[in-house]
């Protein structure tokens, strides 16, 4: 964004108004001026044209309403952020539908008020490239799901593996699964199926590549997931860029509903791109001392690099239940984050993998394969009534997600 934006404040609280007013220049916008409801607002963003307007909403609504939808009216094209003392249901419903760009509950703190201008602006100009015929057309875009662990052997390729399926079975969606495990590369095992060519072979060819000729390079497993494997030469990875792993994810995505990404344990550039393209983080840790004190750096490493995003980042603990000395109550205050899913301590997970059938299929209702289906079906937006009501421990951890999309 090139020029500063120039933002008008509508808030009959003069004080409040003057509070926001500084708060804005201090980061960095311009403040036209400052109004309050009715014809005043009106009048004055109709001569002033700002780029942004932010107003304030409280009980009773009518005015606060009126305001919004009449500027909504007269001038579309300009975005409204609406912020209030108050975040019920019925005050952001009567905001959304007449026409706020984004909802802030105060008190506001400066990296709120900052993200949320910047991206409705964003949103807008965009908005305006697409009308002006700057951008092509919008394509469409699948959830990538990215597995990862500070550690090997905790359990991502099984999670990775059975969550795809469970994607592909249970929440019947369309799915691809790519191997990105830079040393081992065991998808192709845990899934039996044969390697006749990689992500090596589709990303030296993509230049080349449609939607059908895509297909010949995913190996069909019965459960319907598209498998892309890794090279069954470790070596054919040294040829592979970051490049090259966003812009294969991102042919995936364009014809999945899911991608499912397994990395190894370690950090290299391959994986950075596979957590950068992720939509969703999934961060495997189990209950042992050396792993829970390698998601703890792994945390800071994915804070630091990718940005502190709760809904972003969600953390998995594997195996629960095992009896390793560390309980597991302890487990969220050590990492300053909450676990998202727990995934039980299960034999039949290893058995499962012996038989190269994942657990999901060959043993739905044991405990494992239950919460993995569970998983599943959150990630695609399935909401699980008789969990969530019985207000068991899962209960209460996936309730937060489904809050938002209530
Ligand atoms: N919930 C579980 N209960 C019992 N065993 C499990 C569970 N999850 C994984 N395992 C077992 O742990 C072992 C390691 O799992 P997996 O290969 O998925 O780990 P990984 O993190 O992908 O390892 P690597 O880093 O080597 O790729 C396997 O034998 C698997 O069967
Ligand atoms: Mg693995």
């Amino acid at each position: 964004m090139a020029k500063v934006p120039r933002v008008i404040i509508i808030d009959p609280d003069r004080e409040s108004a003057v509070e926001l007013q500084k708060m804005l220049q201090l980061i960095g916008f311009e403040v036209l001026a400052s109004a309050g409801y009715g014809v005043e607002a009106f009048t004055l963003a109709l001569q002033l044209r700002p780029d942004l307007v932010l107003l304030r909403v409280e009980e009773p609504l009518v005015r606060p309403i009126q305001t919004l939808v009449k500027l909504n009216d007269g001038m579309p094209d300009l975005p409204i952020i609406v912020y209030s003392t108050e975040a019920n249901i019925r005050l952001m419903r009567q905001s959304m539908v007449g026409g706020a760009s984004d909802y802030l509950q105060e008190p506001l703190t400066e990296e709120e008020l900052e993200s949320s201008i910047l991206r409705v602006l964003e949103r807008k100009e965009r908005e305006m490239a697409r009308r002006r015929g700057e951008l092509e057309d919008p394509v469409p875009q699948g959830t990538i799901v990215t597995v990862f662990g500070a550690k090997g052997g905790i359990g991502k390729t099984t999670i990775a593996s059975n969550l795809a399926v469970a994607l592909a079975m249970d929440a019947h969606q369309t799915v691809a699964l790519v191997d990105m495990d830079t040393r081992f590369g065991d998808v192709a095992i845990t899934m039996d199926i044969p390697v006749e060519r990689s992500i090596a072979d589709l990303a030296r060819n993509l230049h080349n590549i449609d939607r059908v000729t895509l297909r010949d390079y995913l190996v069909e497993h019965e459960s319907g997931v598209r498998i892309l494997p890794a090279p069954t030469r470790p070596s054919d990875w040294r040829n592979l860029t970051a490049a090259h792993i966003r812009d294969v994810v991102d042919v995936l995505a364009q014809t999945h509903d899911f991608v499912v990404l397994d990395t190894p344990g370690t950090f290299n550039e391959i994986v950075a791109a596979a957590i950068e393209v992720g939509t969703i983080i999934l961060l495997i840790t189990t209950l042992d001392m050396a792993s829970i004190k390698d998601t703890v750096l792994a945390l800071e490493m994915l804070h630091e690099r990718f940005g502190n995003d709760e809904e972003r980042i969600k953390v998995i603990l594997n195996r629960s239940g095992m009896d390793t000395g560390v309980r597991e109550k302890d487990v969220e205050r050590t990492l300053d984050s909450p676990l998202w899913w727990k995934i039980p301590q299960d034999p039949e997970v290893m058995k499962a993998g012996q038989l190269g059938r994942p657990i999901v299929m060959s043993r739905p209702n044991s405990k494992a394969a239950v919460e993995m289906r569970e998983i599943a079906r959150a990630l695609a937006g399935i909401r699980n009534r008789n969990r969530a009501a019985k207000g068991s421990g899962l209960g209460r951890l996936i309730r937060p997600l489904f809050k938002r999309s209530a």
